[in-house]
């Protein structure tokens, strides 16, 4: 019996990156995934291999920084796989790299919209629906610049940080409802994320390896191995967990 079987699972950010391998990796373990994203193409390609390999998902746009697309979404969901077992917020960016007094008010407040409100709104509008069914598990995809900051992305890392603070104030309020709510703190990994961070469209030879000697296990982060620590953390391995979250940085942070 595949460990996501009749499990109704939302992922934000599916589109590309970590937010893709996530859906395909619940899809693959039998799980009913709605994709949502902002990036129309995205989605598709997504959705087109869950189904060329043979798993089940839908799709909606959705920008998680606006209220009644998010609210949107979660009806959606109900309307077409009829419940909301496992959410998973992990849509986010990053404004370019610089230091935090070269970063305006407009950058610092678009970023704090998507990472934190958008997790914000994912939980308000689907924790209710949780507590109904009797129970859920909510994941939300920080990142190990919260724990550990390095320089240059210090209000991207506060948005992570109040997303961790959120999932532990989040998991004690949740937890007499049987939901449960973690994290995942994921290292450097060459996604569509670079972009905004770094301003490059993929990280080459001598970013990657600038990157790597600061990560024990010798390599990035890869889609993967958020995606392995994400369903641990949802699926009912994870029952004893709440409130926590898992450094998914090679060692980066130890
Ligand atoms: N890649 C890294 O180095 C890294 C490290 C730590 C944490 N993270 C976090 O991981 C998460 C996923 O990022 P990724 O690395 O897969 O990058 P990515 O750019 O490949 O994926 C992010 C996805 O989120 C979508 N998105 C952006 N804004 C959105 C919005 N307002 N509403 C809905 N969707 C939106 C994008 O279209 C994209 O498909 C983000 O929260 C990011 O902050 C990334």
């Amino acid at each position: 019996m595949s460990r996501f079987a009749e499990k109704k699972v939302v992922v934000t950010g599916a589109g590309s990156g970590f937010g893709a391998a996530i859906a395909q990796r619940f899809a693959a373990d039998g799980a009913q995934v709605m994709l949502s994203d902002i990036n129309a193409a995205g989605l598709e390609e997504v959705a087109q291999q869950i189904n060329a390999a043979g798993g089940h998902c839908h799709t909606q746009l959705c920008n998680v920084a606006e209220e009644d697309a998010v609210e949107n979404l979660v009806n959606t969901t109900l309307a077409s796989l009829g419940g909301i077992d496992v959410l998973v917020n992990n849509a986010g960016y990053s404004h370019h790299q610089r230091l935090l007094w070269k970063i305006s008010v407009e950058e610092f407040d678009a970023v704090f919209a998507v990472n934190v409100r958008g997790v914000f709104l994912g939980c308000k509008h689907v924790i209710p629906h949780m507590i109904e069914a009797g129970g859920g598990a909510i994941v939300n995809i920080a990142s190990i610049g919260a724990v550990a900051p390095r320089p240059g992305v210090t209000p991207y890392n506060g948005t992570k940080g109040a997303v961790l603070t959120m999932t532990k104030g989040l998991a004690l309020e949740c937890a007499r409802h049987n939901i449960r709510v973690n994290a995942v703190n994921p290292v450097a990994a060459d996604t569509g994320f670079m972009k905004g961070a770094m301003g490059v469209d993929g990280l080459d030879d001598e970013a990657t390896a600038r990157l790597v000697t600061t990560i024990p296990r010798g390599r990035l982060c890869e889609p993967r191995d958020v995606a392995a620590a994400v369903t641990f953390l949802a699926s009912d391995d994870g029952d004893f967990l709440t409130g926590t979250a898992i450094n998914v940085d090679g060692g980066r942070s130890v």
